[in-house]
């Protein structure tokens, strides 16, 4: 599995995401995909299935040690003692007495910015977090966020996809020494009726999916996450570190951005995106 390193982490650059996924489907999916070779899984408090991660991760035979594991805390819990509180239930759940990444999952204006970033590099100094990130981060806040932080920030997860263009954060994350991590790359499924990039696909021998995955980590310093509740396309959404698109297929697909392209833009948690 091809890395990313940034800002003192090494993280893998596909990432098996768990977002809108049943127990019994990350039971079956979770110990099915990192026998495949994924070793980078993406969870959520919000997302209700921490403890089928984990009891995914411990079904599977893969030492908990290969594994880079992401958790996000949820809004509700940024106050201090209810963070500290809610980093040890979600460790509880997943059977880990650390996770690789805690991420704040959405920016919440009714907790100081300064007492989240705070609570993240208490439970990182305590050894229950090796790194600490942002989600859904606009490029101001993600500098706040930075400016308050005694460790490093090593990404800022956000929606990311042919359709949406995130240029200016992609440049300020680099300058900051940041990864970014790409989820909706499949655009919650509108990629797949896209004609160009039927064509790149079937022009490669690949898939719409694997081109899509390919633009993300072929960018340098990102990671893609993508999610199947299918075994047959978590083979296939992993094989993509074995082609390159060339320059003119590059450009062509962040050609397809368009004014308006995002999906997740949920009210009372949004920030004012860049
Ligand atoms: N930080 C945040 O706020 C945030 C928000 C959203 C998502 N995320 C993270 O990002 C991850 C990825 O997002 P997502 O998967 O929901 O959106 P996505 O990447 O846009 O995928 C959308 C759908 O594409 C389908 N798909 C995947 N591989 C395919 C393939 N090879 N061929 C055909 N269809 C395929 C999947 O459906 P099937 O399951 O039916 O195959 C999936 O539901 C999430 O699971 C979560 O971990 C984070």
């Amino acid at each position: 599995m091809h890395t990313v390193t940034a800002n003192g982490a090494t993280i893998p650059a596909l990432g098996f995401g768990t977002f809108r996924m049943s127990g019994p489907d990350v039971l079956r999916m979770v110990p099915h995909i990192l026998r495949l070779g994924y070793r980078h899984i993406d969870t959520a408090q919000i997302y209700g299935n921490e403890a089928e991660v984990g009891e995914g991760i411990a079904a599977s035979g893969v030492s908990r040690a290969d594994i880079f594991l992401t958790t996000k805390v949820w809004v509700e819990n940024y106050r201090h003692d209810a963070f500290l509180h809610s980093v040890d239930e979600s460790l509880r759940k997943l059977r880990t007495d650390y996770v690789d990444l805690l991420l704040l999952h959405w920016p919440n204006k009714a907790v100081p910015l300064a007492e989240q970033v705070a609570a993240l590099n208490t439970v990182r100094a305590a050894g229950k977090v090796r790194h600490i990130g942002v989600s859904n981060f606009s490029t101001a806040l993600m500098a706040e966020a930075i400016r308050l932080s005694d460790a490093p920030i090593v990404t800022n997860q956000i929606e990311y996809h042919p359709y949406l263009n995130q240029d200016v954060l992609l440049d300020a994350a680099r300058g900051a020494g940041l990864s970014v991590t790409a989820y909706y790359a499949m655009a919650d499924g509108k990629v797949f009726a896209n004609p160009m990039l039927t064509e790149i696909a079937s022009r490669h021998g690949r898939s719409v999916a694997q081109v899509v995955l390919r633009w993300i980590v072929q960018q340098g310093g990102l990671i893609a996450l993508s999610k199947t509740v299918g075994e047959a396309r978590a083979v296939d959404n992993l094989e993509i570190f074995d082609f390159t698109l060339p320059a003119d297929d590059m450009a062509a697909i962040h050609a397809l951005a368009r004014p308006d392209a995002r999906i997740v833009n949920p009210a009372g948690l949004a920030p004012a995106w860049d």
